[in-house]
Order: C-alpha cells, then structure tokens, then sequence
C-alpha cells in the first residue's frame, strides 16, 4: 500500500525531527541543532547528530554495516522495528495527524465475533446500571464522587445476577462457544453461568478504543476480590493493555507526559480534576510491553501509585523499568498513606494537583524511598544507603542534574561522595573502555567512493545532474544506482532538488539511511565540483572495463579454439586502449 507522496511530505513537515527524536531518547541541545546518546550502539557520549535545517540524524560512531542515518522515517522504523508504512502511521499518530491511511496493511481492523460481543455486553451493561437493580450499584458510583457524565465517559455499567448478561448476549444469538471465549461466561456444573456477576463493569478497550475486556468491582465487602479482571482472550491480553489509553492519548500529547497510576478509580479521579492524560495497568505491576505501548505517545511519565508501602515499592520497580526503557520518571508528591482517589475525597483536588504540578525527580524519589529502609545513624546502613542511592544517581545524563544530586547525597550522609562523584562523573561516563572503531576508508574501496562522491555531486546542482546523465548514466552498485535514479527523476519532475522532499520518496530504509550517509558525507566531498564529479566519473568508467577486462581474460583461458581467442584478445585489445587513455586523461 502505497500513502500518497503529498500526505507523507505533510506529517513530515509537521513532525520536527527533534523532537520525534526526542519522544523515544533525551535530546540535548547544542547550537542550532541536537544531539543524543545513540540508541543502536553503546555510546559514551553523544555521537548521535540531529541537523534541525536538514531534518536529518547521524550517528558518527555507528560502524558502517550498522547505518545509523535518516530522517525522521527512519528513526523510527530503526527505533521501534518497524516497516516504513508502520512508521509513517506512528508519526502522524504522535503529532495528532489525521489521516485515513485506509486499507493499508497496519491499519487494518478486522471486527471479529469477540468484538462484537463485547460491544453488546458494553451496551448491555450500561443499560442494566440504569434498570432498578442497578440503582444500588449506580448510589455506589455517586458516593464516591462519581457522577453521571463520568459513569457516561467510562462507559461504566453493571452486570446483574442470574447469568442475565450471558442470557441477553445467547437471546441476540450469538453461540455459547464464543460467549465463554470472550470470558463472559463460564461452563460450570449448573451450565454455562456469568463471570461478573453484581459487579460493577469498566470496559477495558484498545488503543483504538474498541472494548474488549472488562475490569469489575464488587461493592460487597464481604466478598474477597474486590476487582475481578477478564483473563486472557483473543482480543485481549492483560499484560499489553493499558487502560484509558485511547481516551488519554490525545491529552498525553498535548500535555507532553502521562500519568499512570493503579487502578481504573484511580484514572476516574484524575480524570474529573482536569488530568485526562492519565492511565493504568490494572494492578502495580506494569510490564514492558505496556510500557512501549506508552511510549508510543511520550516518553515523559509521572508514577502516581498509592502512597502505601506497596504502592511506593511499586514506584521504585517500575521508574527503573520506566529508566530502561527510556522515559524520564517524575514521581507524584504524595506525601500520605493514600491513593490519588482517597486524596481528592478527602483533601480535596488542589491537594491532588498540587502534587501533580510539583512532582519529585526519580531521584528525590529514591533519596526519600530508601532512607525509610536504611538506619542513616549505623555506618553500615548509611555506606549501603549511599551506594544504593549513586546507583541511580549513575543514570542521571546530564552533568549539572548529576553533580546536585551528589552534592546533596554527601549533605546528607556526610560521607565525601565528591571522590565517588568523579568516579561517577568522569570514571563512569567517559573512561569507559574505548570502542574499537574500524577505519572507514579502509574498508570502502576506491569504486564505492568514487559512486557515492558522484551522488553527492547530484543533489548539489542541475549541472552535475547533466553531467552525469551524457557521460555516466548509471552506477555499477544496484543501490547507488536506484539512488541516482531517484535523485534524476526528482529533478525530472520538480526542477530543483531539496533533500527532505526527496527523502520523503523514498520508502526503503536501506536507501534511505545510505542516501543520508551519502550527504552527510564531508570526508570525501564537501562542496559542489565539478573536476571532481568528473574525476569520479572517470573513475567508474575505468572499474567497469577493469571488469571487463579481468571477464574477457579469463574467458580467453577458457578457449581452446584459437579463432575464438584471436576474437577475445582483439576485445581485450580495445578495452584495454579505452582504459589507457581513460588515465591519460586523469593525469
Ligand atoms: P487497590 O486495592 O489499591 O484498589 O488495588 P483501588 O484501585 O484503590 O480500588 P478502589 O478505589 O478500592 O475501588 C489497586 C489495583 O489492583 C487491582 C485493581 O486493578 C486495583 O485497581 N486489584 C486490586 C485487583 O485486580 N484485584 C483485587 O482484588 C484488588
Ligand atoms: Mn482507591
């Protein structure tokens, strides 16, 4: 499938690549442009490059088998492994783009039967919260401050007792086998029976907001497990779905970070005080694969779990997860025993706010978390204390942040961490064992210069392009030569050549990544010249009769019949005639 060249060229133009860039990695400014830590090596300082002009990245330690260059596209297909249509859809998602990329291979949709029965358990169950059973259910939601328009918002609902809903979706006719696949209902003894029964239902639904699991409260007290969740089906699978996060996504991006939280009551809560960029795993533990999901939006992520000690150690698990994979970690301010929920209801929603809009670093987080676990006044516990914190305060990448945090970790413990520091500033960040770099004009030959000298020369001027098509015409290297066609047929059809543009036509990594390298390039070429394009030209020229020649050589070893190779050695005479006054001229 292919997205129209104009659309692409639009989401591109309205997706700076910095700060896609800077979605998924830190990006530190310098001067005009950015620079980062490369994410596809192991890079000690920041030898990834983004030209903010040319909407390009590089990374100058990447080896070149391992091509770390491209625009924005790919970034993220290299970033996320995905395909150039993937990447493309997942930009215009970031930057809120609109766009029906239709039929296309990613987007595809297929309702299937378990879909469907969602939908209707959905419907069903709002309905049921509103019949005369549900108003126990419904007197529950207002007293904890849940009002109508949110019951409305979250689809909130409530599924009786005695297997009505497993009735209802059998009476709509839809087949025991698939109502139980969509683990709504169970075969038992008595037969097929409800799941969720007198519970209260909060539909769980994709990115895309398709219903396709339920999260469902009792409002017994007596009854042992408060929350029951849909087990696994084949729409729906716990441990990638995050809740709210189709209703969230758009305010995440606006708002540049996420909040997630513990459970579904406790997204409600920050949704109704204005914080609609929130959303949760359902229970602490929040897994890789939902955290990626996460990033796809943004890679900024405030934890606001309980402020009980389960919640705060599920902090401590999840921000360094969160470290892992990429995110800033900011932690709520919580400064109680309660979840954000109880907060509000008891403090009220400045309280609340507050201790969103004035959060903890992660690692003011960690300073305060382990202090509760370590005795400060034992030198053992201190010495233990201390390492624990650096070990986070290692992380930190930038300078000024890491030096404050020592600074206050040796105010704390008296110890000198300032030794320690440099040990961490300077041991850590730039000692590091020094990556083996290969040289890189060794390892590329003379021809495959000369090529990629001659599409440097291209994009410079309709001059060169000319040049190149009454004395050349094409490259021996498949892929140089698919990029010199493209390069000719862009000037072709636009009369001028733009780099980003062309870029943007471009739908194949490889070229892509190579093209960028191509330009990027200042060891072999940096300004337009014409000799040397010329030069370049020649060179070409003599490496494809040097083929000939080394062909016709040994084709002539292979006859016996010597008419034949009188016919060879003429040829072998010509080319070998063209190519001597090939370098006559080049002298
Ligand atoms: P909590 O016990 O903190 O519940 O569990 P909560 O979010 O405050 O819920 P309310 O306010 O009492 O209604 C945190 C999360 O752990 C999961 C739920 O997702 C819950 O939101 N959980 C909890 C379960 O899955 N099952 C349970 O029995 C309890
Ligand atoms: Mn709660």
């Amino acid at each position: 499938m292919r997205i129209p060249k104009e659309i692409i060229n639009e989401i591109k133009n309205k997706a700076p690549i910095q700060d896609i860039i800077g979605n998924f990695i830190q990006v530190i400014k310098k001067g005009n442009n950015y620079v980062a830590y490369c994410p596809f090596h192991d890079d000690n300082n920041p030898s990834l490059h983004i030209s903010v002009d040319k909407q390009i990245f590089k990374c100058f330690s990447c080896p070149p088998e391992n091509k770390s260059s491209g625009d924005v596209f790919s970034f993220v297909m290299k970033h996320k492994h995905l395909s150039y249509i993937e990447a493309v859809k997942l930009v215009a998602e970031m930057i809120g783009y609109k766009y029906d990329f239709g039929d296309t291979e990613a987007n595809k949709f297929e309702e299937t039967i378990t879909h469907k029965i969602m939908k209707e358990a959905v419907n069903y169950c709002q309905y049921e919260l509103n019949s005369k059973e549900g108003l126990l259910y419904k007197e529950y939601l207002n007293k904890r401050n849940i009002d109508n328009k949110t019951i409305e918002k979250f689809q909130i609902g409530y599924n009786p007792k005695d297997d009505k809903l497993y009735l209802f979706l059998s009476k709509k006719g839809y087949k025991d086998n698939d109502i139980i696949s969509a683990n709504l209902a169970r075969l038992t003894n008595n037969g097929v029976r409800d799941v969720f029964f007198n519970r209260i239902m909060i539909p769980i639904s994709d990115v895309s907001g398709n219903p396709i699991g339920f999260t469902a409260r009792s409002i017994d007290p007596k009854v042992e497990t408060k929350y029951i969740n849909s087990t696994d089906t084949p729409i729906f699978k716990k441990s990638n779905v995050v809740f709210n996060l189709h209703r969230a996504k758009e305010k995440i991006r606006e708002t540049k970070f996420v909040i997630l939280a513990e459970g579904p009551m406790d997204v409600i809560a920050f949704d109704k005080i204005g914080f609609q960029n929130t959303v949760c795993s359902m229970g602490t533990n929040t897994t890789k694969n939902q955290l990626l999901t996460i990033k796809r939006f943004t890679n900024k992520i405030l934890l606001a779990f309980d402020g009980d000690n389960a919640g705060q150690s599920a902090i401590l698990k999840t921000g360094k997860d969160c470290l892992q994979e990429g995110f800033d970690v900011l932690v709520l301010n919580n400064d109680t025993k309660f979840d954000p929920d109880e907060i509000i209801n008891k403090y009220g929603a400045k309280r609340l706010s507050d201790m969103i809009l004035k959060p903890k670093t992660w690692i003011e987080f960690v300073i305060e978390y382990y202090k509760l676990s370590y005795d400060l006044d034992n030198y053992t516990a201190k010495r233990e204390y201390t390492f624990k914190v650096l070990e986070e305060i290692k992380k930190v990448k930038n300078d000024f942040d890491k030096q404050n945090y020592i600074d206050r970790l040796a105010g704390l413990t008296g110890f000198n961490v300032a030794q320690l520091a440099s040990g961490v500033v300077d041991g850590e960040t730039k000692k590091d064992t020094p990556r083996i770099l290969k040289p890189k004009s060794s390892l590329q030959s003379g021809i495959e210069i000369a090529q990629k000298i001659i599409l440097k020369q291209l994009l410079f001027s309709a001059n060169n392009i000319n040049i190149y098509k009454n004395k050349l015409g094409y490259l021996p290297n498949k892929q140089f030569d698919d990029i010199a066609k493209m390069i000719i047929n862009f000037y072709d059809q636009n009369q001028y050549i733009k780099f980003g543009e062309l870029l943007a036509e471009i739908d194949d990594s490889q070229l892509i990544s190579l093209i960028c390298e191509i330009e990027s390039d200042k060891t072999h070429c940096e300004n337009e010249d014409e000799r040397l394009l010329l030069d370049s030209i020649d060179k070409v020229k003599e490496y494809e009769i040097e083929i000939e020649l080394e062909k016709l050589e040994a084709r002539m070893n292979n006859y016996s019949d010597d008419n034949m190779k009188t016919k060879v050695a003429a040829e072998i005479v010509e080319f070998q005639r063209k190519l001597n006054e090939l370098r006559k001229n080049r002298r």
